[in-house]
């Protein structure tokens, strides 16, 4: 029987790689372990419970405010022991995390071959997203099986001389978790229902991104100024659980009764309030692909995305950091029919809901079967 380990450990990756997960356990001829490196602990609890899934093994790594090079050092030497002790036929990572990283590489120095699930988005720019870009160009290095969500990310892999054969377009596991959600009721909060049921436009607002820590405060700068000029919209902002961005939320953005500072919300209630919000300001990677498939206009709040395919769907726009141009941007959203009109038509670019079950078929058909470094 073919021993599959996925490594993982943070929100995105949880919903990401939970139908893959689900995927291999269902398999009659897969022996399935899942590694939670818990690089993040109660947000990928929440994730993990929800989609029924349990961890063969926990390195319980979080600690409060962790930095990468303390992070890199505990998960490899943990990580590895357990790639030691297992000797799995594959390691899947997913992404573009330090999990994500530092999986792969501990596979490799055991001479384990690495499926990279989600491979091949780039910005080509090392410092944006900083450090996920040089993550996933390093997994791409390492990687034998590169699980492409677009061909515009098999066109990047074979751009860096991944060989072909070796890439397979399979659409986005984030489609898969969307829609196996989506099909469940889920009841929101009182708190969160009145919020919504206020009749105002609401905006929801996530923002993460290390790099974007010097840039917060004119964001923040210019949410104030929207709903200083708009008496009718509000916005809902579930503060990540990161230090850090939390502190700084609360200094900048507290205190304002039209700004709802909220905790972390459960993906099931938070894809029931992207459904129903006005429009999304983010920085977030996993939320460009779904807002999509819900037909939900976002600004994203980066210099550079990866997801280039949210763009010319007309979903997506790429507004940078600066106060003016959110401003501008967000109240051309507000008042202009038309321009509202062009971003909310329904469009996912990112795969129809089947790319774990093509990925799990892949692996059947190809692991052990002789084109992969072995033991
Ligand atoms: C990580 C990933 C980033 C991803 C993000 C998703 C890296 C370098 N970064 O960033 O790519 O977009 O996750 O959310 O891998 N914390 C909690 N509880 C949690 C999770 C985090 O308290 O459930 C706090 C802890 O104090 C932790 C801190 O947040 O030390 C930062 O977590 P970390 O994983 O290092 O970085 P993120 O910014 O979450
Ligand atoms: N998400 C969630 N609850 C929240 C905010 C986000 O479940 O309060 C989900 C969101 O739908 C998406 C994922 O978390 O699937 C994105 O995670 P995050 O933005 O932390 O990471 P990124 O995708 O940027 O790596």
């Amino acid at each position: 029987m073919m021993k599959i380990m996925s490594v993982f450990g943070t929100r995105p990756e949880g919903i990401k790689m939970a139908p893959v997960v689900q995927a291999l356990e269902q398999d009659p001829d897969i022996e399935s372990i899942f590694v939670n490196t818990a690089q993040h602990r109660d947000m990928l609890d929440q994730v993990l419970h929800l989609f029924d899934i349990t961890s063969d093994y926990d390195l319980n790594l979080m600690k409060e405010g962790q930095s990468l090079e303390d992070l890199t050092n505990r998960l490899i030497d943990k990580v590895s022991k357990v790639i030691e002790k297992e000797e799995p036929d594959l390691v899947l990572v997913h992404g573009d995390t330090t999990t994500t990283f530092v999986g792969a590489y501990a596979a490799y120095l055991q001479k384990v071959p690495v499926g990279h699930v989600e491979a091949g988005l780039r910005t080509h720019n090392i410092y944006s997203p900083f450090p996920e870009e040089i993550n996933r160009q390093l997994v791409s290095k390492i990687a034998t099986y590169h699980f492409a969500p677009t061909n515009r990310n098999k066109e990047n892999l074979l751009r860096e001389n991944v060989s072909g054969d070796n890439i397979q377009v399979v659409g986005n596991t984030v489609i898969d978790a969307l829609l196996e959600i989506s099909r469940r009721t889920s009841n929101l909060p009182n708190e969160l229902e009145n919020i919504l049921a206020t009749g105002k436009k609401t905006i929801l607002l996530t923002m993460h991104r290390r790099e974007n820590l010097e840039a917060l405060q004119s964001v923040y700068r210019a949410i104030h100024r929207i709903v200083a000029a708009n008496d009718d919209v509000q916005v809902i902002f579930p503060i990540h659980k990161n230090p850090v961005i939390r502190e700084m939320a609360l200094d900048e953005i507290g205190g304002n009764t039209d700004i709802y500072l909220i905790e972390p919300l459960e993906y099931e209630q938070f894809i029931h309030v992207m459904k129903n919000v006005y429009l999304i300001i983010t920085d977030s990677g996993g939320i460009q692909e779904e807002a999509p498939g819900l037909g939900i206009p976002v600004l994203v709040a980066r210099d550079t995305t990866e997801r280039p395919e949210g763009v010319e769907a007309g979903t997506l726009r790429l507004v940078g950091t600066s106060e003016d141009i959110i401003v501008l941007e967000t109240q051309r959203l507000l008042s202009n029919e038309d321009s509202y009109k062009m971003m909310s038509e329904v469009q996912n670019p990112f795969g129809q809901g089947d790319s774990a079950n093509k990925i799990v078929a892949y692996i059947k058909r190809n692991v052990g079967q002789g084109l992969l470094v072995s033991k």
